[in-house]
């Protein structure tokens, strides 16, 4: 059956310091408390990777990275490669966040490239996906999820798919304190099951984990994780505060 999944987002934030300070606030809380099944995953911006990577030697968490290029290798300044990921030894990447979608124009397209690096380098990778507020207010954010989904995904073997994580993250909820109500997660989350139980059979369907994201925090996240097909949560703010995060991870 499919894990429970909590992963951090620190985005583009905290000093070099900052994060290993948070890192070691994030080894203290979890020492003293028992997260049962639950995989705990941090993505620290790519400086910090390697300090993330030694912290995390010893099993509480897995370290993950943001983002990662579509390309092999080669002359792509200021990019970081599946390859460079993988000597580092790093187990997940993000991969399709709605931030680049909107702020660097990347497409299905690209993510389906992404993809495919992370799994040829056995990186697992989390693929976010979700609509604006306008899709929803249109009544839109099924056909968009599925069309993410279908060009960014559905082109992978079932053999490969089973190493996908998906995260829903409803853009109108990243960031806003403005959370997606457990029932519209859960709506979205059995659509996304459905989705993958019609391209890849039901075994799959339900052994894959689905995380929501938007607004995930310690008062909120038992309520969402509550629903059946909300297999964990993709954390942005509250991932920079140790006990937030722990508390999270506790909410199952
Ligand atoms: P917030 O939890 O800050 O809303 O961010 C969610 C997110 O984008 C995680 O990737």
């Amino acid at each position: 059956m499919r894990k429970h999944i909590v992963a951090g987002n620190w985005k583009m934030n905290l000093t070099f310091d900052q994060a290993n300070e948070l890192a070691e606030q994030l080894m203290d809380a979890l020492e003293k408390c028992n997260l049962n099944k639950t995989e705990l995953i941090v993505c620290p911006p790519f400086p910090y990777l390697e300090l993330l990577s030694d912290f995390g030697s010893d099993s509480y968490f897995m370290v993950g990275a943001q983002n990662v290029n579509d390309n092999e290798r080669g002359a792509y300044t200021g990019e970081v490669s599946a390859e460079m990921l993988a000597s580092l030894e790093l187990t997940h990447c993000i991969v399709g966040h709605s931030e680049r979608r909107l702020y660097y124009g990347e497409t299905n397209e690209q993510i389906a490239h992404k993809v495919d690096h992370l799994l040829g380098h056995n990186i697992k990778p989390i693929v976010c996906c979700g609509e604006v507020l306008e899709e929803r207010e249109a009544g839109k954010q099924f056909e968009v999820v599925e069309r993410q989904l279908k060009e960014g995904l559905f082109h992978l073997s079932e053999r490969a798919f089973g190493n996908i994580i998906i995260a829903y993250e409803p853009v109108w909820a990243i960031g806003t304190g403005k959370t997606a109500t457990p029932q519209q997660a859960q709506e979205m989350h059995a659509f996304i099951r459905g989705l993958i139980r019609g391209r890849y059979g039901a075994t799959t369907a339900d052994d894959t984990s689905i995380l929501y994201g938007g607004s995930c925090k310690p008062n909120n996240a038992k309520e969402l994780f509550a629903n059946p097909d909300v297999d964990g949560g993709l954390i942005g703010g509250a991932s920079l505060k140790a006990d937030d995060f722990v508390a999270i991870a506790l909410s199952f």
